[in-house]
């Protein structure tokens, strides 16, 4: 996102370039004008800025003279008023309708914060929009169609989507190394122009998936997760996407439950695949072998383990902030993300147990693994501050693993288990209802 800020005063100027970069995300870019006329000479060369905040009164052109020019051009530039003036003051000079929001000086703070808050939900709101009408569908789960059941769009921009291939044709390898080489990993599928519907068309694709005999249950977890999940971020968690979330875990766990598992597995896993369907499928997979070697391993518990290893990070969109192992990481690593990252993170625990409440009959325990992910043994954790003592085993399970899945595919080949035991030592994680599952990853360097 482009963000173009005018004022005179320089130190003004930078000043807010500063805060809307501590406050907007990290691909933010932003370019300083320190006049109207200047603004409206870099506003005719960019046509992409999405918002300018403008000072009112400037010596080379106004305000006003900025926002005559965006009207006059039909632009789709949102026109943001940062000054003491507020716009209904001058209502000759800012017409109602045309003023996104203003800024009040000296609150310039305030003020981005909440223009923030305002962008952000336009943008989920227009995702929304456009969610009635296109379904996403991941270029790996196109490959494993045997024929398209519907016609293939592109996305071109926001709300432009091409046509690419026609129902009924093959998806080939060739199709798929394509995308893949651009990089695009979600192609659509048009609502409404088939039936069963096209969220139907794709939960059954994924349903066929997980029951193939020639696909690693690895692969089959990430596939099956990395679908579900970009459909749960592109329409939001309705009731039928939860549905068959929930048959897919339960799917998952039969599979894992009859496979025997060697304790490194993971030397023989090739780490392909989005950050977030790979660290969910490598959670459920070692929590499963932690549980069977504490022969509490019913398929429950492991429902219980899978679903919260799904939900866990289902509001984060940053990788980054997801590979974060402990509180201990983050308080590090704290400074490298805006505060709105930070107030999200800090959130997140709570957000998936809202995102829980749309599944049907949740088994006991799994809002108490959402919510304590990252308490610490030490009690620094948060959101509840509980230490080893009091953390329930099951919690102590779920944590350690997290953290374990997070080494591996930040150090994949070089992995080593019992520099990793040392380090969970370290802080802490072999004492109180840490001991038992600590015991059992410290036990794996022997194998
Ligand atoms: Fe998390």
């Amino acid at each position: 996102m482009k963000i173009l800020i005018v004022d005179d005063e320089s130190d003004i100027c930078e000043l807010i370039g500063f805060i809307v970069q501590d406050i907007f995300p990290s691909d933010t870019d932003t370019l300083l004008a320190y006049s109207g006329n200047e603004a409206i000479k870099i506003l005719k060369e960019n046509d992409d800025i999405e918002i300018c905040i403008c000072d009112h009164n400037m010596a080379d052109g106004m305000g006003p003279d900025v926002l005559k020019y965006l009207i006059e051009v039909k632009s789709k530039t949102k026109f943001v008023l940062c000054s003491t003036v507020i716009p209904s003051d001058k209502p000759n000079d800012y017409p109602a309708g045309f003023v996104y929001t203003n800024i009040q000086k000296p609150e310039i703070g305030i003020g981005i914060e909440h223009l923030f808050h305002l962008v952000e939900k336009s943008m989920l709101e227009k995702l929304k929009c456009m969610s009635d009408e296109f379904f996403p569908v991941k270029v790996h789960v196109l490959s494993l169609m045997e024929a398209l059941p519907a016609d293939i769009y592109i996305r071109m921009s926001d709300n432009k989507f091409i046509k690419c291939i026609n129902q009924s044709e093959e998806f080939s390898s060739a199709d798929k190394e394509k995308y893949t080489q651009k990089f695009v990993a979600e192609l659509y599928m048009k609502k409404g122009e088939h039936s069963p519907s096209v969220n139907e068309i794709i939960l059954d694709t994924v349903q066929k998936i997980m029951e193939r005999r020639n696909l690693p249950l690895t692969e089959k977890l990430n596939i099956a997760h990395s679908q579900l999940v970009v459909l749960i971020k592109f329409t939001g968690i309705t009731p039928e996407l939860a549905e068959s979330s929930k048959k897919n875990i339960q799917q998952s766990v039969a599979l894992i439950m009859k496979n025997p598992l060697a304790a490194d597995f993971w030397k023989e896993m090739n780490f392909l695949g989005e950050y977030p369907s790979t660290l969910y499928t490598l959670h459920s997979l070692l929590a499963s072998i932690v549980v069977k070697k504490l022969h509490w391993s019913s398929e429950a518990t492991m429902y219980k383990l899978s679903l919260s290893a799904f939900l866990q990070d289902i509001s984060l969109d940053s990788i980054p902030l997801m590979e974060i192992c402990d509180n201990q990481e983050f308080i590090e690593k704290q400074s490298r993300f805006t505060p709105a990252e930070v107030k999200k993170y800090l959130e997140h625990p709570q957000r998936a147990i809202e995102v829980l409440a749309s599944f049907k009959e949740i088994p006991p325990d799994v809002d108490r693994l959402l919510l304590e992910q990252h308490e610490m043994p030490d009690g620094t954790g948060f959101p509840r501050k509980l230490n080893a003592n009091q953390l329930g085993p099951l919690t102590c399970v779920f944590i350690i693993t997290g953290i374990f899945a997070r080494h591996i595919l930040k150090d994949k080949s070089s992995f080593d288990v019992g520099a990793f035991a040392i380090l969970l030592e370290g802080k802490g994680y072999s004492r109180g209802n840490f001991k038992e599952s600590f015991e059992v990853i410290k036990s794996m360097r022997k194998i």
